[in-house]
């Protein structure tokens, strides 16, 4: 089938080699030259595992090429993916549009022919209706342009394995013509046994804000729990397991530590809010406003507890981040705890120097005053407290023994509970983990209690 892919970020780029993939031919678009020049040669223009091989077999085979001209999508093909990205629109909760308005406006002058638009942007509930409305009125071809909603649940990391073998494929679209056109476009993944979910696109629209918000809210939770087990000793990482060998509840995001980051969990949850508001339901997910400030107050801990590991002051007190990105197998740094936290510790007068093997580039673009390395063993240099934030698998072959005579303090945050406490404790360093125990901490029998 002949497609185009309308935004070639994280989510379109990954969606137009998956769909080159799949047999189809298709059009990738976008308004960045310098993005399509590199796309055109097979390469990524951000780092994501298996997607320069990916793009570079389907560009070689003919089935994917790349344009920034919206009258070429519009003449080839009769279906438009429209993965444009939706931030947070400055100075307010709720989500701008001004991309996927863009997209619409630009594109509807020249749709000639009856076609579809699936939006497969995360939005807020309505759009579909909305831009539906808009292409009936400034399309030539007007009410013969369907507009579905097939939300896409990709993770930055896993975003080439996600695409291809997805645990669930949703599609809200307002006749059976264009259900029928999604489930011959997926056809090959249907044909696997995935599950597909067809629906209006209201509810497909609210599928995946309710999927973030819902994972948001696992992740918060963990780590408000992480809270109470550091007050009385006890252990969060062994309530997390016992917790997730209840089929219910299930251990994945489950993971307490420094919380989530990233361009989509944090911006999802404060649009889904802002809508509920302007839909009059806002006390519904009036909670999420508490998952939003426990995951902030996270980062806030663990710079109070370098601080107190550092005896109160920062000033001039030299710190090794470990990790830029907001998460391991990414170069993505939007949100990332890890720069919150060190660009902090920096304003409060430390001199950090932070290690990353992908995000440094990113990073120093978005935080150019931290110091940065790629050297991971040269970051411990007289270093006089280590924060290991993002986590990275190369961080748990890291030699203990070694770096304790390289640093001038041995002391180590580990913030992702990662790392081994034996290990690094056996070898001399001082770590403390929120939630965990540390050595020092007050036993439970000795904590107050009311009887
Ligand atoms: C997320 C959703 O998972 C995906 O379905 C959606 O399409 C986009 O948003 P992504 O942002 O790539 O994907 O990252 P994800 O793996 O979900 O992690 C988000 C953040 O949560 C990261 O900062 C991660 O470190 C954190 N996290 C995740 C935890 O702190 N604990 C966990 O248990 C899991």
């Amino acid at each position: 089938m002949q497609m185009t892919v309308i935004g070639t970020g994280y989510l379109g780029a990954v969606h137009a080699a998956a769909m080159a993939e799949l047999g189809h031919d298709v059009l990738g678009i976008d308004s960045d030259a310098a993005k399509i020049e590199a796309l055109a040669q097979g390469q990524a223009p951000f780092f994501e595992p298996a997607l320069p091989e990916l793009l570079r077999e389907n560009v070689r085979a003919g089935r994917l090429r790349f344009s920034t001209s919206l009258e070429e999508a519009a003449n080839f093909a009769d279906i438009h993916f429209i993965c444009v990205g939706t931030p947070q629109l400055p100075g307010s909760n709720a989500a701008d549009m001004v991309y996927v308005n863009a997209v619409a406006t630009g594109l509807a002058p020249y749709l000639t022919r009856p076609c579809l638009i699936i939006g497969k942007s995360t939005v807020p509930v309505g759009t579909a209706a909305r831009l539906s409305d808009l292409f009936a009125r400034i399309a030539p071809v007007g009410d013969q342009v369907k507009v579905a909603w097939n939300p896409e649940f990709l993770r930055e990391g896993f975003a080439v394995e996600d695409s291809l073998r997805p645990d669930r494929i949703v599609a809200g679209t307002s006749s059976t013509e264009s259900d029928a056109i999604l489930r011959a476009v997926y056809a090959d993944i249907l044909a696997t046994g995935t599950p597909y979910i067809t629906t209006d696109v209201a509810t497909a629209e609210l599928v995946k804000v309710s999927a973030n918000a819902f994972l948001a809210t696992k992740i918060s939770f963990i780590n408000a729990i992480a809270e109470v087990c550091d007050a009385v000793g006890a252990d969060v990482l062994t309530l997390a397991d016992a917790l997730g060998y209840d089929t219910r509840i299930g251990r994945r995001f489950l993971s307490p530590g420094l919380g989530f980051g990233g361009g989509c969990l944090g911006k999802d949850l404060r649009a889904f809010q802002a809508r509920a508001d302007e839909l009059g339901v806002g006390n519904a997910l009036a909670f999420l406003d508490k998952v939003d400030e426990i995951n902030t107050h996270g980062r806030d801990r663990t710079i109070d507890l370098a601080k107190e590991m550092l005896g109160g002051s920062l000033i001039d007190r030299r710190i090794t981040v470990l990790g830029a990105a907001f998460k391991p197998n990414s170069d993505d740094v939007r949100d990332s705890p890890s720069l919150y936290v060190a660009e902090r510790l920096r304003r409060e007068g430390a001199a950090v120097l932070v290690h990353d093997p992908e995000a440094v580039p990113n990073a120093r673009a978005a935080f150019p005053k931290l110091a940065y390395t790629t050297d991971a063993i040269e970051a411990f240099r007289d270093t006089e407290l280590v924060l290991h934030l993002t986590e990275w698998r190369e961080y748990q072959g890291l030699d203990p023994s070694v770096l304790f005579t390289m640093v001038s303090a041995p002391l180590l945050i580990d913030a992702r509970h990662t790392l081994d406490p034996n290990l690094w404790r056996s070898a001399g360093w001082t770590l403390r983990a929120i939630g965990r125990p540390a050595p020092a901490t007050r036993a439970l029998e000795q904590v107050p209690v009311a009887i």
